[in-house]
């Protein structure tokens, strides 16, 4: 399977390295030979078509900070210019997500699929931004658009709810999508204030270096956009959700939750209306985790609510659900 990798920080580095130390058991187990012919950071790019090492991809990027060193000539392809010229079966985009314009990670997308590109996003910004017409012009285009990493990291929430839950009618759901306002929140009821328990998380690198990502609920909004496409078959993006972050949360709030036997959580909600905001969760409802964990229940008609906890994030995590989603499109492949 001939890649594109957009992006080699922590997910591009960590598929990398799950690449490369499970090879045997890949192509053992699944027939899968992951051959990547090009990879670009923000500064420049690497290209082979017959593969390029995996472990060397690697090291370069230590050593220079950027993978256009692999070569003795220094690779100045744009991403873009790669995308149009260099053959490949699959792009996975993992650059940076943003929600402004979704850019670089849109331009990718949509230059991989008009050329008949599988794509698999791990990368909110695009799907946020524009989840019905990117699925549009994957039908279009005859390709598949897949995006397991982008809730719940390595813990498989689209897959659970899309395929676990198939023929069920879910009714709604209620998610703890962000770990860092979740780890901040889980801080403060040890008595921290707000400004303390985010300074903790900065220190322990949770925290986005856009903070309002996090702290706005920008990131929660993102992945509730993507589960209420993809599992409540809505077109919604962005704009439709009303979102609240967490910086108005004081020790006062975390106090009156506890003594109600609750705990303020940054809930991500799809029932009548799409909404991110700071709610009161009872400290025997399953949702309500601590530290860096997500949880998500769904609530179906037939089967009642069932709640997934697991981590939502994580460079190997996240590596893993793009593993998955490529196993997928090979499987797709291969039946054709
Ligand atoms: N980390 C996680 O646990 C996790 C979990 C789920 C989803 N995600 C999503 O996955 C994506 C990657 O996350 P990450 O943690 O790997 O981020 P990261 O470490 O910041 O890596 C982002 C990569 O994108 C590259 N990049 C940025 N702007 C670019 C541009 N204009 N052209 C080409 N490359 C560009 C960066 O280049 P340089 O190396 O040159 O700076 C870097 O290699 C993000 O969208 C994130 O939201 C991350």
């Amino acid at each position: 399977m001939r890649i594109i990798l957009c992006g080699f920080g922590v997910v591009g580095q960590s598929l990398v390295k799950l690449f490369d130390s499970r090879s045997d058991d890949l192509y053992a187990k699944y027939g899968l030979k992951p051959r990547i012919v090009g990879v670009f950071d923000s500064k420049g790019s690497a290209t082979d078509p017959s593969g390029l090492e995996f472990m060397k991809l690697v090291e370069v990027k230590k050593k220079f900070g950027t993978v256009k060193n692999y070569a003795n000539t220094k690779n100045t392809m744009s991403g873009v210019e790669m995308i149009k010229n260099i053959e490949a079966d699959v792009l996975i985009e993992t650059t940076a997500s943003n929600y402004k314009d979704a850019e670089p990670g849109m331009t990718h997308i949509t230059t991989a699929m008009k050329k008949g590109m599988h794509v698999i996003s791990v990368n909110k910004g695009p799907l946020a931004l524009a989840f019905p017409s990117l699925m549009e012009l994957a039908t279009y285009n005859q390709v598949m658009l897949k995006f397991s990493g982008t809730v719940g990291g390595g813990t498989p929430i689209l897959d659970y709810a899309k395929n676990s839950l198939n023929g069920e009618r879910i009714t709604s759901f209620a998610g703890i999508l962000n770990g860092t306002t979740n780890y901040i929140l889980s801080n403060m009821t040890t008595g921290l204030s707000f400004d303390e328990s985010l300074k903790d998380a900065k220190g322990k690198g949770y925290v986005e270096a856009d903070e309002s990502l996090d702290l706005d609920g920008l990131d929660a909004a993102a992945k509730l956009v993507i589960l209420a496409n993809w599992v409540m078959g809505m077109k919604v993006t962005m704009p439709d959700i009303n979102c609240t972050g967490i910086r108005k949360v004081t020790t006062e709030d975390i106090k009156k939750a506890a003594k109600n036997n609750s705990a303020v959580k940054l809930i991500a909600s799809c029932n009548k209306e799409l909404v991110v905001a700071p709610k009161e969760v009872s400290n025997n409802d399953p949702l309500c985790v601590n530290g860096t964990l997500n949880a998500i229940a769904f609530t179906s008609e037939h089967s009642g609510t069932q709640t997934i906890i697991g981590k939502g994030a994580g460079g190997i995590e996240t590596a893993s659900s793009i593993l998955r989603d490529l196993l997928d499109i090979r499987q797709e492949i291969t039946k054709n």
